[in-house]
């Protein structure tokens, strides 16, 4: 395998000081056309009080409105675009699990942007031109699937199509085509680990090499079973469908210590997540994302909700964002106490007799709120080792998180298993 410096494309290979300038530049430029294309972003830079030739340095951009979600749902569908619509070449949209979906749009342009930002990742990750890359993010609306093909093809991959579900079907295609690379939920992998088991094929036995895994927070814990369990390297790969979709920011093979943030085209804020203050790097906070080069939908201030902290460069001069905690949204506060799911599978994954799936169920009990942690047991797992379990997790949740809550060890294989984006919460609260 050639060194991997020796692949790094243009941009990789800018100097902090030409990067910077660089970003300015075009900083400059989408901030107006974004003024002058789109009149949500006329209305809210006047309303306050600014102009994108304000901008005259990188920290400028802190004096700029942000835009959220909310701004995205009410200019629905195609409000937010800076393009005549006959330019857009494609619609991807978000789930909206609340309300309206978002739907963002691509020029050609943006969409060549985007698998070059793929092509990088899967580069970073440890994936050559030549090698079979098996994508089983879905296909459709959702960005996973399309954006990870194209990337893969834009390198130089053979790739496999396969979307997700049908698991037995995908562990056959993995058994007969050999892929070294795959492209998947990280709990999607897990679905899948099972599937290997269920059709007694050993998971360490097959072609595959890395998995890029994202679209859902993960653990360092994760990390560790999927690795052991596959025989293979696991990477962090970021995004979300506001800013491109998947490749805003990926871990390198050779660090595995967090993602680098393609800064050339995506340029990340930290920000405190009440007061909305830029953070310095170092401290954690929301991600916020100003986008340097997209045509259809340039996006300013995006607030991702994701919570994280910058950190300087290592493998590649781009800044890294350390591995996401949570999203905003997904934090419970348990009687006064802040909790991420992620807490929760850090402590689940090390707890022994007791397999990688886990939900969190939130229920009222008075006027308390309360909450039961049901992971699964291990096949053969004996009823001395499941109390055992239900025992450690809670104490690990005291005292590692600091609040009290019920554990409950269910049977092998009755939790529902992910697809795609898994949801750990389920909330029972009365509305
Ligand atoms: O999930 C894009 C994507 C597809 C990324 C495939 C990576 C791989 P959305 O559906 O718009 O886009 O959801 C974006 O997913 O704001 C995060 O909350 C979460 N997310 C994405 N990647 C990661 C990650 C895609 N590596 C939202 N770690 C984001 C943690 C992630 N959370």
């Amino acid at each position: 395998m050639a060194d991997a410096t020796d692949l790094l494309d243009a941009g990789e290979r800018l100097g902090a000081e030409e990067l910077r300038t660089l970003q300015l530049e075009r900083l400059r430029a989408s901030l107006r056309h974004a003024y002058e294309n789109v009149p949500f972003y006329r209305e809210s830079f006047d309303k306050a009080g600014i102009r994108p030739e304000d901008c005259r340095s990188l920290a400028d951009l802190a004096h700029f409105p942000f835009t959220t979600k909310a701004d995205l749902r009410s200019r629905y569908p195609y409000g937010m675009f800076a393009v005549p619509r006959e330019r857009i070449r494609r619609l991807h949209a978000s789930s909206g699990t609340t309300g309206l979906p978002t739907v963002v749009g691509y020029t050609e342009n943006d969409l060549s942007m985007w698998a070059d930002m793929v092509a990088r990742s899967l580069r970073a990750a440890g994936a050559r031109p030549g090698d079979i890359a098996h994508v089983a993010y879905g296909y459709g609306l959702f960005t996973g699937g399309l954006g990870a093909h194209y990337g893969a093809e834009r390198l130089g991959c053979t790739v496999v199509p396969a979307s997700g579900g049908m698991t037995a079907r995908q562990v056959q295609l993995i058994r007969d085509l050999e892929p070294g690379v795959i492209m998947v939920t990280p709990s999607y992998m897990l679905t899948l680990l099972d599937e290997f088991e269920r059709q007694g094929v050993d998971p360490r036995g097959t072609s595959l090499r890395v998995g890029v895994f994202g679209a859902e927070p993960w653990t360092e814990r994760m990390r560790q079973e999927i690795e052991e369990r596959f025989g293979i390297d696991a990477v962090d790969i970021y995004g979300l469908s506001e800013v491109i979709g998947p490749g805003v920011a990926q871990e390198c093979v050779e660090t595995k210590d967090g993602l680098h943030v393609w800064e050339d085209h995506f340029y990340p804020e930290v920000v405190d997540p009440i007061t909305g203050e830029v953070l310095p790097e170092g401290e954690r906070g929301e991600l916020v994302f100003t986008s340097l080069t997209k045509e259809a939908m340039p996006i300013v201030r995006y607030r991702t909700r994701d919570l994280t902290r910058l950190l300087p460069g290592t493998a590649r001069a781009f800044r890294r964002m350390e591995k996401i905690t949570g999203r905003s949204d997904d934090m419970v506060i348990l009687r006064g106490v802040n909790l991420f799911p992620t807490q929760i599978e850090e402590i689940v994954l090390r707890t022994p007799g007791v397999a990688p799936h886990f939900q969190l169920r939130l229920s009222r009990e008075g006027r308390m709120d309360a909450l039961t942690v049901r992971a699964e047991a291990r096949p053969g797992a004996t009823p001395e080792v499941r109390q055992a379990a239900v025992r450690s997790i809670a104490a690990a949740v005291k005292d590692g998180v600091g609040v009290s809550v019920d554990v409950e060890i269910v049977e092998p294989e009755s939790l529902e298993r992910s697809v795609g984006k898994i949801r750990r919460i389920v909330d029972l609260r009365p509305r």
